[in-house]
């Protein structure tokens, strides 16, 4: 993309990290958290069952446009936007031939009333300064183009932003979608977390008095941390990348001449490496202190990639999904809505393949379900 490049120019790693460096993300928390408890309110609002994948790829989209990029857009705007934007993912990869109703066409389209979208929202951005009390991510992209006497020309804001957002939401949502079915399959699981959350004063009743969380606190959950670590090892969203061979080298007696392009397996390394025991089974405790399993060597585990290339949100990522296990833990109960659970597909990132359908219920500080108020008039009249 002309956005990366251009991006590139003016450190893109550099960039990148001033973006999720500790102290970013310390800003980012508190509004991830408010995002992430408004959406569980309202799936256990809802008297229908939750279509996870859909609802997750929802939340990832409101969490990027809202807390990375700070557009502040009504509702309407947001689901317009991200109608348009799951039209332009679709057909992202459909064969590009220009013919009318084609994908490829049908992608373009989106794609351009995408840019309109984002040219927009970042314009009013620009316009818009006051009350802003933290530098999301388009604002350090912008600051950082000033920074090196390079100011970017919109296109590649509305580049870069899209870009932004193609990395983080997919995988994301992936992710999270993941998460809700392993701790539905995996009670024992979820009960030893909200054990752990419960012990260190962080299990809470959804209310946003409780006080927002803190990174230090996030991150240093030994148990949430295996569990999310398992979570990527078993289900990967990203199943593997291409490299360029700078060299011709030899593995395993094959030669590899320079300028081939090659694929390295992510999924493949996690479910044949000999460092994980009984490699298809959810086990957060692979990654307890007593077992460590991911300790030797640098290559069996690499959810987000390997080398220069690696995944530039890794650690937003894992923050949002632990806060997103945190409010799981904290604000639900919730429960498989069909007889049995949907198969899982990799492509184009892992996710059921059917729909997975859940309902949720709201939790009191006590962790009993919170009965809705026309359930409560209800019960009254009867
Ligand atoms: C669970 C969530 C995520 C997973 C599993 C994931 C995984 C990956 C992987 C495997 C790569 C490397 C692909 C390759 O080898 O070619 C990658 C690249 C990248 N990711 Fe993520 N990612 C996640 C979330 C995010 C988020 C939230 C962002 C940013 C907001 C992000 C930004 C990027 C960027 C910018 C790159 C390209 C890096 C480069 O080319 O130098 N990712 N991601």
């Amino acid at each position: 993309m002309d956005g990366v490049q251009s991006v590139t120019a003016i450190h893109y790693v550099q960039v990148f990290s001033k973006i999720f460096n500790h102290e970013a993300l310390e800003t980012y928390l508190p509004k991830i958290q408010l995002v992430i408890q408004d959406t569980l309110r309202m799936w256990s609002s809802s008297p229908e069952p939750i279509n996870v994948y859909c609802e997750a790829q929802k939340l990832t989209f409101r969490m990027a446009i809202r807390v990375l990029l700070g557009f502040r857009l009504s509702d309407e705007e947001l689901n317009l936007l991200f109608r348009v934007f799951q039209q332009f993912v679709e057909n992202v990869f459909s064969l590009p031939v220009d013919i009318p109703f084609s994908g490829y066409r049908r992608g373009i389209r989106a794609r351009e009333t995408l840019l309109r979208g984002l040219e927009k929202a970042i314009q009013e951005k620009l316009q818009n300064t006051q009350g802003k009390d933290y530098m999301d991510a388009l604002d350090v992209l912008i600051e950082s183009g000033k920074e090196h006497g390079n100011e970017l020309t919109m296109q590649e804001l509305m580049d870069g932003t899209l870009e932004l957002i193609f990395a983080a939401h997919a995988t994301t949502a992936s992710a999270s979608t993941s998460l809700i079915m392993q701790l539905l399959k995996h009670p024992a699981v979820l009960e030893k977390l909200r054990e752990e959350l419960r012990s260190n004063g962080i299990l809470h009743n959804g209310c946003v008095c409780e006080g927002a969380l803190r990174v230090d606190t996030v991150t240093t959950l030994p148990y949430l941390d295996c569990v999310i670590k398992e979570l990527l090892r078993l289900y990967s969203p990203v199943s593997g990348g291409y490299r360029t061979v700078l060299q011709t080298f030899e593995l395993d007696g094959c030669q590899i001449p320079k300028g081939w392009s090659v694929l390295y397996s992510i999924r493949d390394t996690h479910d044949t490496s000999p460092v994980f025991k009984d490699a298809d089974v959810f086990d957060p405790d692979r990654f307890g202190q007593d077992r460590t399993e991911d300790k030797d060597g640098r290559f069996h585990y690499l959810p987000f990639g390997g080398g220069v290339r690696n995944c530039l949100g890794k650690q937003l990522a894992k923050l949002f999904l632990k806060t997103l296990a945190i409010e799981l833990a904290s604000m639900s109960r919730f429960e498989l809505a069909t007889r049995t659970f949907p198969k899982v597909t990799p492509v184009p990132v892992v996710h059921p393949a059917d729909e997975l359908k859940v309902r949720f219920y709201g939790l009191d500080s006590n962790q009993n379900e919170i009965v809705t108020e026309t359930e409560a008039m209800l019960g009254a009249t009867v």
